[in-house]
């Protein structure tokens, strides 16, 4: 990784599992990094361990805590208002890499199906509300990350929400897939505006986290049944390590080589674990019409417009 110092990044999730890494390695390579998360206190201690990771090592890290709850678009304006308000010279880095898998269907604040809400439709507004900050610096990136879940996915523009049938798997896989749609598309449309920017997209392989521990919100009916088990052996024998799972993100955050609109996976077979490398989407990814249906449907349901004006020349 180059030396970041002088560079802000916003990671989502950055209190846990491959997002408290991605903080952890920013900072220590010199960037100034926000811990986005919806618990204060799972943030400042997260925040603590990077800032005694960096002593340790004879640094000082340059790390805050911001409460963000995707799954309420209240909370992700106000956060989006105050970090506007705070950064004034721009945004360099913002990851969307806070996700909840498979629980039974939940809503966010709003009324959206919780995964799709909080994985696709928090953080669609979250950039949008964010693009003039990451705009006012040249070459800034949004790296969001999917999964391998995203080649299992399929958009249902029918019922988004999952209102009239829901699968907590088929929705975590249509928010993955929704997630890497929206990364591919934010850069062609920031190639048709002329931006200085990138769009990337990553996951993280099959890495051994709360997303995959039994702490997460199946329940103990049959789903919980046969999933729980096979999460944990999962943790046990198939996953790498959070370390690891958060390669693929890190690369496309700050390698200076990558094209925008790069995906980064894992080279090992079916991707689960693995070196960082360069992985190719599936083809619905790279479809317009698709992605035109699916930013559209994001716009209706968030509110939020991006902007793709250049930013006019400072006197
Ligand atoms: N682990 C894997 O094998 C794997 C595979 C493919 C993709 N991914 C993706 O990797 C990303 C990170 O997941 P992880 O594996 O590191 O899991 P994790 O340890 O469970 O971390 C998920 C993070 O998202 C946060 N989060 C959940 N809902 C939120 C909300 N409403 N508002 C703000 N933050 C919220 C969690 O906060 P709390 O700590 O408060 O719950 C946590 O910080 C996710 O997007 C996931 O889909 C993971």
């Amino acid at each position: 990784m180059p030396d970041l110092s002088g560079k802000v990044a916003v990671v989502t999730g950055g209190n846990s599992g491959i997002g408290l890494i991605e903080c952890r390695e920013l900072a220590r390579h010199g960037a100034r990094v926000i811990i986005a998360c919806r618990d204060q206190e799972k943030g400042d201690a997260a925040a603590a361990d990077i800032r005694a990771d960096l002593e340790s090592r004879g640094h000082s890290a340059e790390v805050e805590v911001r409460r963000l709850d995707l799954a309420s678009l209240d909370s992700v304006r106000e956060f989006a208002e105050e970090v506007s308000g705070e950064l004034a010279d721009g945004l360099d880095l913002l990851v969307n890499n806070a996700g909840v898998m498979a629980p039974p269907r939940l809503e966010t604040e709003d009324g959206f199906e919780l995964q799709f809400g909080t994985n696709h439709l928090g953080h669609f507004a979250l950039t949008g509300l964010l693009f003039e900050r990451l705009k006012d610096r040249p070459g800034s990136r949004v790296v969001t990350v999917s999964s391998i879940a995203a080649k299992l996915g399929r958009l249902n523009f029918d019922d988004l929400n999952g209102k009239q049938r829901y699968g907590r798997w088929q929705a975590y896989a249509q928010s993955k897939l929704a997630n890497l749609v929206f990364a591919l598309d934010l850069q062609a449309l920031i190639n048709e505006a002329g931006l200085d920017m990138k769009s990337m997209a990553a996951h993280p392989g099959v890495a051994a986290t709360n997303l995959t521990s039994a702490g997460n919100d199946l329940d103990n009916g049959m789903m919980g049944l046969i999933s729980k088990p096979f999460l944990k052996l999962n943790d046990l024998v198939i996953a790498q390590s959070s370390e690891a799972g958060a390669l693929p993100v890190l690369r496309a955050a700050t390698d200076p080589d990558l094209a925008g609109g790069t995906y980064i996976g894992c080279d090992g077979m079916g991707e689960r674990r693995g070196k960082p490398v360069v992985v190719a989407p599936r083809n619905l990814a790279l479809n317009r019409e698709v992605a035109g249906q699916l930013w559209q449907a994001s716009v209706e349901a968030t509110g939020v417009e991006f902007d793709f004006n250049p930013v006019p020349a400072k006197s």
